[in-house]
């Protein structure tokens, strides 16, 4: 008998893991396996919002082109098509469900307030202030909290995937349910299930500086990869262009809805320059706007570039920005006086677990869907505020799946997670020092700009260390910090790597060796298989 056995198996509680199990819950009992509290994820800090077309002035055809422009070239014409056109009923069923959008008065008449971002040519971003991603946990988890179906483990850290390729079975590589280590116990216990979905979010921590909360570690990526499934386009990592630039905030994205209600970005000096760059200036596609504050930055020796709203008047900044206004007064800075120090950070991850639009992986019965999914929707470069839209999408169709497929078995009989000896406590430290020198080696080498030499260098350094995780990694039992340290690891050697199979300058994968995009490589994903 396995130690926990349910229909459904969800790893991850961000909005992907939290609307596909709304939707399957009907069909059977679910688990919701997730790392740390209920609601601590990246969309809990989403501020922008959900992109979508519900306004009349607005057309699909217009947010599928600003979608692919944004791409360079890389994006799958179908997923896009696919997710902007259903958007609009996914996002009506997050309102029946309890989702408070931010509304305006118009012409006597209650209606969405819409915002704008980077690289839309429509104001079409659905928001709750700028705190969309608090508000979507909140009315997410109240609609699980109703169904008696559906049990959450908090505090358990999903370990490895169970496949039929590592019981050695024959046929086709089938996923059974996964290793779980449940960090009040210490104990490793085994969850089977009929379908299991990967809802892990992306890998901001691989990096120094990220926007990312601590738990971006990439975990559901490394488990897929060891598991045996295709990971995609790993070298196109977003970095946001502004992040709080201050000694005591730690990841504090400032939106890129800013730029949209008319923050301008400057230097130092206070001089704009994104004209230099882009005819759509502080709001041109996000790796423009990125590189462009990089090489800003080197130009002049500033540690930081500096958005300026303060041309708008107090109240409407106050009003449309309460959490980004009170946030940076906590840190001595009033946004509606002075300009904000922003430097660029790691932000998303636009490649990942290889699906199709259904979120369908290379494994039977393993789907992953939201930010730790490729499906060919971001291509080269997301569109901002893109990656709700996906994953309440892709989450549905992911539903639908299973539904078409209700009759798989529960396996019998996993063996249970064999330990390692014994823990080490002196050595302990040794983890802190690698984790933060993976962090620093992926910031100096393999970040906004790249060169065939960095990358070279990272592989070797990530390997070195490699070597090192996994000698711990056999000779201790594991804790979560340990088994972040492995995933870490593994998804900066995946990076790297995709990011030395690419011969060109794509999106926000840029490569001084070879400036520009070369037309042999549009349309064709990094693929990397173990
Ligand atoms: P997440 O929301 O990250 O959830 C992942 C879940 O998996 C978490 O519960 C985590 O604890 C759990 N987990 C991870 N590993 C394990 C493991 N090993 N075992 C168990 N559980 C695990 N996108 C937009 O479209 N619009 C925006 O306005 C926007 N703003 C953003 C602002 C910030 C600051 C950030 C960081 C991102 C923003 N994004 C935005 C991106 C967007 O929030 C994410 O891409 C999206 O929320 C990802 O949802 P998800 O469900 O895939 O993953
Ligand atoms: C933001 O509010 O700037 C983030 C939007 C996004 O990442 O899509």
């Amino acid at each position: 008998m396995n130690d926990k056995e349910f229909d459904f198996l969800v790893l991850g509680s961000g909005i992907a893991g939290l609307f596909y199990a709304l939707k399957v819950v009907p069909l059977g009992r679910v688990a919701i396996v997730t790392k740390k509290t209920s609601a601590e994820s990246n969309t809990n800090y989403a501020q922008g919002g959900i992109a979508a077309v519900t306004s009349k002035e607005d057309t699909f055809a217009m947010h599928m082109r600003d979608t692919l422009t944004a791409g360079a070239g890389l994006c799958h014409e179908d997923a896009v098509r696919t997710v902007i056109e259903e958007g609009p009923a996914r996002i009506a069923e997050l309102i029946d469900l309890g989702m408070e959008f931010t509304e305006r008065e118009h012409n006597g008449s209650r209606e969405l307030d819409l915002g704008k971002e980077g690289g839309h040519s429509k104001r079409r971003i659905l928001h709750a202030k700028d705190v969309t991603g608090r508000e979507i946990e909140r009315a997410l988890l109240a609609a699980v909290a109703l169904q008696s179906n559906i049990q959450i483990f908090e505090n358990h850290f999903a370990i490895d995937l169970i496949t039929t390729r590592k019981l050695r079975k024959k046929g086709r590589n089938r996923c059974l349910g996964a290793y779980v280590l449940n960090k009040a116990t210490g104990q490793v216990e085994t969850f089977a299930a009929r379908a299991v979905l990967l809802a892990t979010g992306g890998c901001g921590k691989v990096y120094l500086y990220t926007t990312n909360p601590d738990i971006a570690t990439g975990d559901g990526v490394a488990m897929a990869y060891r598991a045996g499934a295709g990971v995609a386009n790993m070298e196109f990592i977003q970095f946001h262009p502004t992040c709080l630039y201050h000694p005591k905030a730690k990841s504090f994205l400032i939106s890129e809805a800013v730029r949209g209600e008319g923050g301008v970005l400057k230097t130092c000096a206070g001089q704009p320059f994104m004209d230099k760059y882009h005819p759509l200036k502080s709001l041109a596609p996000r790796d423009i706007v990125a590189r462009a504050i990089d090489t800003e930055m080197k130009k002049s020796g500033d540690e930081h570039v500096v958005l300026d709203i303060t041309h708008k008047p107090a109240r409407f900044v106050m009003d449309r920005f309460p959490n980004i206004y009170d946030t940076c007064l906590r840190f001595g800075l009033d946004i509606t006086k002075e300009p904000i120090p922003v430097v660029p950070a790691a932000h998303y991850q636009c490649g990942g677990v290889l699906t199709n639009i259904d979120g369908q992986t290379e494994i039977d019965d393993l789907y992953a869907v939201g930010e730790v999914a490729c499906t060919g929707l971001h291509g080269a470069n997301r569109l901002a505020s893109n990656s709700l839209l996906e994953a309440l999408v892709c989450a549905d169709r992911a539903a639908r799946q299973v539904r078409e497929h209700p009759n798989r078995r529960i396996e019998a009989i996993i063996p249970q997670w064999q330990s390692g000896h014994a823990q080490n406590p002196d050595e302990l430290v040794v983890i802190s020092h690698n984790w933060d020198e993976i962090r620093r080696v992926m910031w100096d080498y393999v970040s906004i700009v790249r060169t065939n030499k960095r990358l070279k260098r990272a592989q070797t350094r990530i390997a070195n260390l490699q070597e090192e995780i996994q000698e711990f990694y056999w000779d201790f039992i594991v804790t979560s910090d340990l088994l972040e340290l492995r995933n870490i690891a593994l998804v900066a050697e995946l990076i790297v790597a995709c990011a030395l199979k690419r011969p060109e300058s794509r999106g926000l994968h840029y490569n001084l060796d070879y400036p520009d995009a070369n037309p042999e490589w549009a349309q064709q994903d990094t693929v990397l298989r173990k």
